[in-house]
């Protein structure tokens, strides 16, 4: 099932990319045909490997497709070069999914942030300044106290912050968010995508949200394409799509979703567990090596954290 949007600001026709390794072709986007409508956030999940990255690396120009259009705002990226192709650029940005990996380790935040700026040639010094504090306000970092630090000063959630702050200082229309909450710990990663939402809506964006958790991807998006080997399977509002997937893997996609179970008591934690390393569930009794006198060398289960214990530590267990 796939469905149009209404006034697409971006429209990608049957994107084919390819990998040549070792003189062998890697299918890594085969006949992608999608839209996205200006302001709409169109999530884009799939297992990891199945292409995402690169539909999104294509759709930047950042690499090149083999066959296939994209079109946005109605201009074929794909035939465009040299500065028109830059000028399309500055309206397309994109967020990396290791933040920290992203920043270059030697240079102040301010001049990081500044980068896109001095590329896209301002060159007013004040007016870059302006603007980068601007941003950075906006993602929630004090620019007076940010601006001269080096990035392995920040933590990972603060690194995606001054990441959307460089994609945003051009002011972009479209962005295109690479798996942006993945690298993150699990309490960062509501505050990112509320950021992002925050953003999107004080500055009119269109997001091609891309991600391998469909949970994420619920959260955000207004449409969601799935993605399989390369292809696209379905594409739905995201309503839809969760409540009556069309194609099997999407179904097999939303069962996969782990639903937190409050009856589910865990075990209470034995004592002595860390003192001991977990050990595989044992041969059965039978082939186990016999031993003569008063205690058998059989593993047990202990009663409390549920692991198999080694014969040696059978005494421990009656805890
Ligand atoms: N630079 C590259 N060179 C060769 N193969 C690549 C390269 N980048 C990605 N691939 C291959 O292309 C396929 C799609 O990769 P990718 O787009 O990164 O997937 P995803 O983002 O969905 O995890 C994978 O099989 C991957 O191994
Ligand atoms: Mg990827």
């Amino acid at each position: 099932m796939l469905q149009a949007a209404s006034d697409p600001l971006m429209k990608v026709e049957n994107l084919v990319v390819e990998y040549s390794v070792g003189g062998k072709t890697i299918h890594a986007v085969s006949d992608v045909s999608l839209e996205i409508a200006r302001g709409e956030t169109l999530g884009l999940v799939g297992e990891s490997g199945c292409g995402k990255s690169t539909l999104g690396r294509a759709v930047l120009q950042l690499r090149q497709a083999v066959s296939g259009k994209v079109l946005f705002d109605g201009h074929d990226l794909t035939t465009l070069k040299g500065e028109p192709l830059r000028k399309m650029r500055r309206r397309v940005q994109l967020i990396f999914q290791d933040p920290i990996a992203s920043l270059n380790p030697r240079r102040r935040i301010g001049d990081i942030v500044a980068e896109p700026l001095v590329i896209a040639g301002v060159k007013d010094p004040e007016e870059r300044k302006r603007r980068v504090d601007e941003v950075l306000s906006a993602v929630g970092l004090d620019p007076a106290l940010v601006s001269g630090r080096l990035p392995h000063e920040f933590s990972g959630g603060q690194c995606q912050r001054i990441c959307i702050a460089r994609s945003l200082v051009l002011n972009p229309e479209f962005v295109i968010c690479d798996e942006p909450v993945s690298a993150l710990d699990v309490s960062i990663r509501a505050q990112i995508l509320n950021l992002l939402e925050e953003m999107k809506a004080r500055y009119g964006l269109t997001l091609l949200f891309i991600a391998h958790d469909l949970a994420v991807v619920k959260a955000v998006s207004d449409r969601v394409a799935v993605m399989y080997l390369g292809r696209l399977c379905e594409v739905g509002p995201s309503e839809q799509l969760f409540a009556r997937p069309a194609h099997p893997y999407t179904a097999l996609l939303i069962e996969a979703i782990p639903v937190p179970d409050p009856d589910v008591v865990r075990p209470r934690a034995c004592r002595s567990a860390s003192r001991r390393r977990r050990s595989p569930r044992p041969p059965a009794v039978a082939s186990a090596p016999a031993v003569r006198g008063p205690m058998r060398a059989v593993p047990a289960r202990c009663r409390n954290c549920a692991w198999w214990h080694p014969a040696s530590s059978r005494l421990a267990i009656t805890h």
